[in-house]
């Protein structure tokens, strides 16, 4: 493909968040150069950071930034230092406030496996042995964005949290479900709590109705609890999971556990279309971490990966990058949240710098296929 030209806010944010944009813009640059792309990065304040200068974890000007580009990359947001604002102040509320803002009601989480990292997974080898699925989760409604309430009611404080769907919510997200399963194995599972919650009753008929415009997805249904326990148990069952912004939420935890680490998984967060994504590692800001030179950066070179591919549509790339990350996990190099022993072990900079290598030995142009990695 030739060179393009894409612009890119980067929103470090807190805690780790800085490292791990770091050195995922630095993969990005590389990757810019090795191919003749061209690709502006727009860093803005976000989050804790955000709190401290402008008094608001979302600026204007950040938001606005964020509507004008091709795509964001995030790092991570929170920290001890803000905890005791209220909910409504907090970073996590820039979070959702950069979700509603910018309409990203799809967020996807694909939990594949790297075959050097196999035997860090909690679950024996022969449980893991076929697991590679997607969780599309809801991302602009649900309890996340109802009615938040405190009171006192007969003399007690009472807490209220309100959680709503409309049918055309619930459509957005599950059409987008549907149609990553037709590009896949054909199989999708909704997950819902339908013998007890009304937007439950809602999601599962919504859901159920849509199935007949595609004819080749099998779609079926599990309850919340029984999917926590058939994700440890057969997580090979599962192919693309279409589930409520809450469920999603605990469910795509769990599923990170399962490659052995969250700092290995990447997510993008998009509306009607992947221009303008957000993408972001799903794991926290971490602050016992930070400025330690110990965080895993591959979360965050994952999402770039999956911003290459969903919203550049620059696989070759994505491939180049996820190459050259399996070839130094080959080499036994890991941060200590993959390390199988103390040995493995090296700074997150040594792993970078050793990525960096890795990628600018493998490039070599082909007169056939154009960059042949
Ligand atoms: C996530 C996070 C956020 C969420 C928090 C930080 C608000 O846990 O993206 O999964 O609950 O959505
Ligand atoms: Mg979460």
């Amino acid at each position: 493909m030739p060179g393009v030209h894409k612009t890119i806010v980067v929103l470090p944010g807190d805690g780790i968040g800085p490292e791990v944009t770091a050195a995922a813009t630095q993969v990005l640059e590389d990757c810019a150069e090795a191919f003749g792309h061209r690709f502006e990065l727009l860093p803005y304040d976000f989050g804790g950071v955000a709190i401290d200068a402008f008094g608001t974890p979302l600026p204007k000007e950040t938001l606005a930034a964020c509507r004008a580009v091709d795509a964001t990359l995030l790092g991570a947001v929170g920290g001890p230092k803000w905890e005791s604002l209220p909910l409504e102040q907090r970073p996590e509320a820039g979070l959702l406030g950069i979700r509603r803002g910018l309409g990203l009601f799809i967020n996807l989480r694909p939990l594949r496996l790297r075959e050097s990292l196999r035997s860090i997974s909690p679950l024996r080898l022969e449980r893991i042995a076929n697991c590679d699925f997607e969780i599309v989760r809801e991302l602009a409604g649900d309890i996340y964005f109802g009615r938040h309430q405190t009171g006192t009611e007969n003399g007690v404080e009472v807490a209220r949290d309100e959680a709503v769907y409309s049918v055309p919510e619930v459509e957005r997200v599950a059409r987008y479900a549907f149609q990553r399963a037709a590009a896949r194995r054909g199989h999708l599972t909704s997950i819902d709590k339908h013998n007890i919650l009304a937007t439950s009753v809602l999601w599962r008929k919504t859901v159920v109705a849509m199935a007949r415009e595609y004819p080749r997805v099998t779609l079926d249904h599990q309850y919340v609890d029984n999917a926590s326990m058939q994700l440890v148990l057969r997580p090979e069952q599962f192919d693309v999971i279409v589930t409520s912004n809450m469920f999603g939420d605990i469910l795509s935890d769990e599923a990170a556990a399962l490659a052995g680490s969250i700092g290995l998984i990447p997510s993008m967060s998009m509306g009607n279309t992947a221009k303008g994504a957000l993408y972001e590692p799903i794991h926290g800001s971490a602050p016992t971490l930070a400025g330690k030179d110990a965080a895993n950066p591959l979360g965050t070179i994952f999402s770039v990966c999956m911003m290459l591919r969903e919203s550049f549509g620059l696989r070759a790339e994505a491939d180049w990058i996820e190459r050259g990350v399996d070839r130094v996990l080959d080499r036994g190099l890991r941060t200590a949240d993959i390390a199988e022993s103390p040995k493995q072990i090296v700074p997150s900079s040594v792993f970078l710098e050793q990525l960096r290598k890795e990628l600018s030995e493998n490039l070599r142009p082909t007169e056939q296929h154009g960059w042949g990695v």
